[in-house]
């Protein structure tokens, strides 16, 4: 039999090393656990009994008592009636080849890439990169701004909720959300939107990016095709792609995605679209395209995935009304979202689906995802019927038209002749467009050099790009940050041209 005797010395160094922050019992547990699993207490080990290790470590003996229950239980060690405690035959790892034992921090040691036990798919999920790349982001980096939003107003609301602890907002969301949410985000698109709604077809979702994993699962299988707007939001790309679907990149022009240039043989099963302000080009879609791709969608059955994204930031005049509202075949989904205009760590997002659809999305949202956050989406209901979600909307519209403003003021050295605004004035960035071929990620590289965030339109195509430009963020920044940014922007266009 082994004898215990350096255990002693391995139990004192990793006490030595051990965050002071941790509770003692934690400290002798991880040490145990780390020497079994590195191989530094092989298996058949006697440790010491309870009453010595408490001794030697000068700890209480319940602390070593409850350690010990604790990795008993685990399997760790296994005691044996009369003769002591020992270190599990089976509890060590495999030795790595070469016999070298594994580190004691193995936990935290990340798995070489190139040995990632994933799938096909979540080796394209994983390589995709597309939130660093391609998101939008405030132009002069750093942290968001987020003090337009009312935190004082929120954290009431969510108190009381928390307060009330009204079992219903305690357990799981059923029936697509909480009933006074889904009431008050149908009274809003109804008058903000022209969304035709009732309140039974408003599905709350953690979000855009989760309403669009629920389409993409119910309304296509693998191998369908889903058309895309080409240049398209990198996020919808991705959700399409990690569900098998085939992308169909169609060309957006001036008027929007033009299906009379989609290939011939394409018959589309989703189209995405974002037509009040196709991302990332900013533009909006004609009333003409609007109705040729309601028509193509009943021609085909297909379904449309209206994505309306940030349509409350319009700053000349009313917002524009959806595509939903103009279908009169009820073929569209509406997808709506509070990440832009509140902020976009609340990720909370709604469906409007058509009636055929309301039981399936319902019962799959619930059977899929066990949704939750009834109090924050109670919170979200009374900031919405109580007034506050309007004047924020009024608020941020208002600072954020301004921002812009600045941020075109301060470009304006570098605008005119080969550079120009292409995008419309709303939402939370803009474009700007340069010559034909130029080469926009080298100069999206060069502002990144100097601490500036943009990002290159050439690189949200799937297919060849037609258009060059930077697209460049002004949300969640302080305006003076924005228009000093801008000005430095201005000078490394200036010389670019
Ligand atoms: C085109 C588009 N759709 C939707 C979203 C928001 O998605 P979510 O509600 O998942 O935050 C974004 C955010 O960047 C976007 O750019």
């Amino acid at each position: 039999m082994r004898q215990a005797t350096p255990t002693y010395e391995l139990l004192r160094a990793a006490f030595a090393d051990a965050d002071g922050d941790l509770p003692r019992y934690r400290v002798l547990y991880q040490a145990i656990r780390e020497s079994i699993l590195g191989h530094r207490l092989p298996p058949g080990t006697r440790l010491p009994s309870t009453r010595e290790l408490a001794r030697e470590l000068g700890l209480s003996r319940n602390t070593v008592l409850s350690t010990f229950e604790g990795l008993l239980a685990e399997g760790f060690i296994s005691a044996r009636a009369g003769s002591g405690t020992f270190v599990a035959e089976a509890a060590a790892a495999p030795r790595p080849r070469g016999g070298r034992s594994v580190p004691v921090n193995h936990e935290r040691r990340p798995a070489p890439t190139n040995a990632l036990p994933l799938s096909q798919r979540g080796m394209r999920l994983a390589s995709f990169q597309g939130g660093s790349r391609f998101e939008i982001q405030p132009l002069c980096g750093g942290d968001g701004d987020f003090t337009l939003f009312p935190i004082k107003q929120w954290q009431r609301l969510q108190s009381r909720q928390l307060r009330l602890a009204r079992p219903e907002l305690l357990d799981y969301a059923s029936n697509g959300g909480y009933l006074p949410l889904r009431h008050a985000i149908a009274d809003y698109v109804r008058v903000s939107r022209a969304v035709r709604v009732e309140v039974d077809q408003v599905i709350v979702t953690a979000g855009t990016q989760h309403s669009l994993d629920l389409c993409a699962q119910l309304l296509a299988d693998a191998g369908d095709r889903v058309w895309v707007e080409d240049p398209c939001y990198w996020g919808a790309r991705c959700i399409f792609d990690s569900c098998d679907l085939k992308l169909e990149a169609i060309p957006v022009d001036q008027e929007g995605m033009n299906p009379a240039a989609a290939p011939a043989a394409s018959r589309p099963k989703l189209l995405y679209l974002t037509p009040s302000n196709q991302y990332p080009t900013g533009i909006p879609m004609s009333l003409a395209r609007r109705r040729a791709v309601l028509e193509l969608a009943t021609r085909e059955r297909a379904w449309i995935l209206e994505d309306d994204y940030d349509s409350e930031l319009r700053y000349n005049g009313r917002p524009l009304a959806s595509l939903q509202g103009l279908d009169t075949e009820q073929r569209v989904v509406y997808l709506g979202t509070f990440s832009k205009v509140l902020f976009p760590g609340i990720k909370i997002g709604y469906m409007v689906v058509p009636a055929a659809l309301v039981q399936p999305f319902r019962s799959a949202l619930y059977d899929l995802q066990r949704p939750g956050q009834l109090t924050v989406q109670g919170a979200l209901a009374e900031f919405m019927e109580r007034g506050y979600f309007a004047t924020h909307i009024r608020r941020v519209r208002q600072a954020y038209s301004e921002t812009r403003a600045l941020l075109i003021e301060a470009l304006q050295p570098a605008l005119g002749g080969s550079a120009s605004i292409s995008s419309q004035s709303a939402g939370l960035h803009l474009v700007i467009r340069l010559p034909d071929g130029f080469d926009d990620q080298r100069l999206a590289e060069t502002a990144a050099a100097h601490g500036l965030r943009v990002s290159a339109l050439s690189r949200y195509f799937i297919g060849t790009p037609s258009a060059w430009g930077l697209v460049v963020g002004f949300g969640y920044a302080a305006p003076e940050k924005v228009a000093r940014s801008g000005r430095m922007l201005a000078q490394l266009l200036k010389k670019a041209l």
